[in-house]
């Protein structure tokens, strides 16, 4: 049986599924049925000073009919008193003393955040993390994502907390910047004992075309919100492992966007996270999602023979590389299993409009040609594919040995003309 246990910067848990710091952790009774279902960890809703939310303040962009692909919110932190949260933090804590809580904060002051982190640890937070990522509302007041894209407040308030924490501190980082690693290397010089990320993306969800307003809608205005669910993962994939493979940081990663099941949490470790953090998923379709990611987590480190999260933690890091280092020569190409094929001709239409003009149909046959000598191998066809596995790209023994763009720039490597390209 594979060990689920981990430890991101000292905060040990039963598995590594976290709740994410948002309405599925904002109370209590919420966190204590999310433990009951499973969850390894949760992060409290940020506190702070108490705000008033909007309404409406959710919204949904749907792909292709899937609605709520993407998401946004213009929530601020927590709109309960500090004295609530703290008492049903000490009571969570009482009844799942084995689930670590992670209490979220974003105040001001030095002073703030001392009293603050003081009564956290007292109410009995395994960890803290740092908002330092909300990209609306908070950050016009100086706070979120407005520390997050400053490095040395970053570092300032970071030290604050380490300083006065006696539990590990995360700092949970905005992707609202255009490179990730110095503000990664900041909380890092702050002290921190581990990042999170990504925050929500500052966004424009959609606009109510007849009413001419932004969603979502407050009366007749709105503004932008943070943008998070399924369609954020690859953003939130490609944050994680640049600091994952970044040399000078070397800190743990939970790891945080549009995660919605075993596979995608699998990817966010093999990138680098100890954890994950999961909030649009079990706003949509509730706690007891984790049931399948648990148990799909568990059949594929029995499959790929890892006993332990560490075995498979950055895994997939070494293969994350310039672009300048991939190799030119090699080559793959399409083929169709004519077996499966429908006869669909989606490859066709792609193939013509969107890439290179070499899958033509065929007289007498549903299975369309590929005509293998102007294949530039780009994967489109076998995307667009209704049938799985109907068409593989197929590696081409070409026997050129491999030659990169670097190489051609630094050794003169000489580049042979590739095929396809007229
Ligand atoms: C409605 C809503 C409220 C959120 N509130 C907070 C918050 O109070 N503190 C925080 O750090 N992140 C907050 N987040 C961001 C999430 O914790 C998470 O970083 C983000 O949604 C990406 O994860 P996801 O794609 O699984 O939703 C909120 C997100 C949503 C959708
Ligand atoms: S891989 Fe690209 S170029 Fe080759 S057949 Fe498919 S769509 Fe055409
Ligand atoms: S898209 Fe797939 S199923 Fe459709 S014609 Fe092409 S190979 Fe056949």
């Amino acid at each position: 049986m594979p060990d689920l246990r981990t430890n991101t910067g000292g905060i040990q848990s039963p598995n590594p599924f976290w709740l994410a710091s948002a309405p599925p952790a904002n109370s209590g009774l919420q966190v204590q049925r999310a433990f009951e279902a499973g969850w390894g960890g949760a992060v409290w809703k940020t506190l702070g000073v108490t705000i008033q939310n909007v309404s409406s303040r959710f919204g949904a962009h749907t792909i292709r009919g899937v609605k709520g692909a993407g998401f946004t919110n213009i929530e601020l932190i927590t709109d309960r008193t500090l004295e609530i949260n703290l008492r049903e933090i000490a009571e969570t804590k009482r009844l799942f003393p084995k689930n670590p809580i992670i209490v979220s904060l974003m105040v001001e002051t030095e002073e703030d955040w001392r009293e603050i982190i003081k009564k956290s640890i007292d109410a009995g937070a395994d960890g803290l993390e740092l908002n330092f990522g909300c990209p609306h509302g908070m950050c016009e007041r100086g706070m979120g994502s407005a520390v997050g894209q400053e490095p040395t407040l970053n570092e300032r308030i970071t030290s604050w907390a380490v300083r006065y924490s006696t539990v590990p501190v995360l700092v949970k980082l905005t992707p609202n910047v255009s490179d990730i690693i110095p503000h990664g290397l900041a909380a890092k010089r702050g002290g921190a004992h581990g990042v999170s990320l990504i925050n929500t993306i500052k966004s424009i969800i959609a606009v109510d075309i007849d009413r001419f307003v932004l969603e979502p809608r407050v009366a007749l205005l709105s503004t932008n919100g943070g943008y998070c669910g399924a369609a954020v993962k690859p953003i939130a994939l490609h944050m994680v492992a640049s600091l994952a493979r970044e040399k000078r940081f070397g800190l743990p990663i939970s790891g945080i966007g549009g995660i919605c099941n075993w596979r995608d949490a699998v990817e966010f470790m093999l990138l680098g996270a100890s954890t994950v953090q999961v909030c649009t998923e079990v706003m949509l379709r509730g706690y007891g999602v984790v049931e399948d990611m648990i148990d799909g987590l568990e059949e594929y480190m029995r499959t790929h023979n890892f006993s332990t999260i560490d075995q498979l933690v950055g895994k997939a890091i070494p293969s994350f590389s310039e672009w300048g280092n991939l190799d030119l020569n090699y080559e793959t190409v399409a083929k169709i299993n004519a077996d499966t094929c429908i006869g669909c001709q989606l490859c066709v239409q792609a193939c013509h409009d969107g890439a290179h003009q070499c899958i033509h149909p065929e007289e007498g046959t549903r299975v369309p040609r590929i005509d293998e000598s102007e294949c530039v191998g780009c994967n489109l066809c076998e995307i667009v594919c209704p049938v799985p596995s109907c068409i593989e790209m197929v590696q081409v023994n070409n026997s050129h040995a491999p030659a990169s763009w670097n190489d051609f720039v630094t050794d003169g490597k000489k580049l042979r003309p590739k095929k396809g390209v007229h």
